[in-house]
């Protein structure tokens, strides 16, 4: 199928937009004009609160080849931008950069989170990012030292990651390239929250986009990882999931490296894929029963399935405690109540 032309896109956009915002219905008339796509769900690092770590093998691993790449993006007509990172890390894909290549030839917007703490990154693998035109880079770097970012990035090597932003910064200046658009992102636990100023620093002097994000903790583990800082009154850029009603569900699907679609980031376990889109066409599985089931079931108020990471108390945290051998928590809270801030509603 061929992609609309990009004022159609828009208008698709917009369109959806208005009926997630004012109207909330469960049909949904319009495409997802966001794809967040797996590239593959293998890791070098081990991040405790990650799914990538504490799931085991609950999910076939793999990777997302160049071929059910190009099927998967073609089968959606209206893109607009597309994530290549959902569990694991992108950079491990050997394919990726052609697999980027290839959405940026269709005019969508592509971007990368990476932990960048790789062993193996060269020149080689700097200038193919750079020939990719891959639109935005999110580099994963908790601390402004090895003692704290290693804290809650396992495995990662913090001198190894400014080596590499320097490597590809320098080549990035070189040859004039505005793309990708680098971010130094900050997930701020208790153990790297004094280190928010220093990290900054270090991110303006390499010339990066900073932003800090809260840590996602399960209710129990709160105390273990929370930080003591107010990291929305920090005084810093801030990304936030706070929002006052789920936008999921109208703007975006969510695809794993074998086609399985999941209702957002916050469900991964094959019982609870929604469809597969190397198997069936996206405007099928869009609005069939049970994707208007979910969004009925979200038609107000805060985000209300099960696995919302947002809500605290869900099925994916409830996963952790059995994945780590502790007791499921007996007691559900009530939905958390999110702050009313629409601005990062929004992905394009
Ligand atoms: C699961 S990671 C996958 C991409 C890549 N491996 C990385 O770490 O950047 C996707 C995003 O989740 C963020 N993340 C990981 N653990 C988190 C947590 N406990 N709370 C908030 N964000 C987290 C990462 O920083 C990254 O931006
Ligand atoms: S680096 Fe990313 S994918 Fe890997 S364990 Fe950490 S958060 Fe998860």
């Amino acid at each position: 199928m061929r992609h609309w032309p990009l004022w159609l896109r828009y208008l698709n956009k917009r369109v959806v937009q208005v009926q997630e915002r004012f109207f909330r219905n469960q049909r949904v008339i319009g495409l997802p004009f966001y794809l967040t796509l797996e590239s593959g769900n293998s890791c070098n690092l081990r991040c405790p609160l990650c799914p990538t770590t504490f799931r085991g093998d609950s999910l076939p691993r793999g990777m997302l080849t160049l071929e059910n790449a190009r099927t998967i993006i073609d089968r959606f007509p209206a893109l607009l931008a597309v994530n290549f990172s959902l569990w694991g890390e992108p950079f491990l894909n050997k394919e990726i950069f052609d697999i980027v290549r290839y959405a940026r030839s269709k005019k969508i917007r592509a971007c990368i989170q990476s932990n960048f703490s790789l062993p193996k990154f060269d020149e080689a693998m700097a200038q193919r990012i750079l020939d990719s035109d891959l639109s935005e880079l999110s580099l994963s770097i908790d601390g402004a030292s090895q003692e704290t970012y290693e804290v809650y990035r396992r495995r990662g090597d913090f001198a190894r990651v400014l080596r590499n932003i320097e490597l590809l910064r320098r080549l990035q200046k070189d040859q004039g390239r505005r793309n990708p658009k680098i971010t130094w992102k900050m997930v701020v636990n208790k153990f790297n929250e004094h280190e928010i100023a220093t990290a900054r620093a270090a991110a303006d002097c390499v010339r990066l986009e900073f932003l800090v994000v809260e840590i996602y903790t399960p209710e129990h583990l709160k105390g273990a990882w929370k930080p003591a800082l107010d990291v929305e009154q920090a005084g810093v850029p801030t990304h936030t999931d706070a929002t006052p009603q789920c936008y999921h569900l109208w703007q975006v699907m969510t695809v794993n490296f074998n086609g399985d679609v999941f209702p957002c980031c916050s469900e991964w376990s094959p019982k609870d894929a929604l469809g597969n889109v190397l198997r069936e066409p996206v405007s099928a599985i869009w609005n069939h029963a049970e994707y208007r089931w979910r969004r009925g079931n979200n038609k107000s108020g805060p985000p209300r399935c099960d696995d919302c990471h947002i809500d605290k108390d869900t099925r994916y945290w409830q996963d952790w405690h059995t994945a780590n051998g502790e007791k499921k928590n007996p007691t559900m809270l009530p939905l958390t109540l999110v702050a009313a801030d629409r601005k990062e509603r929004s992905h394009v």
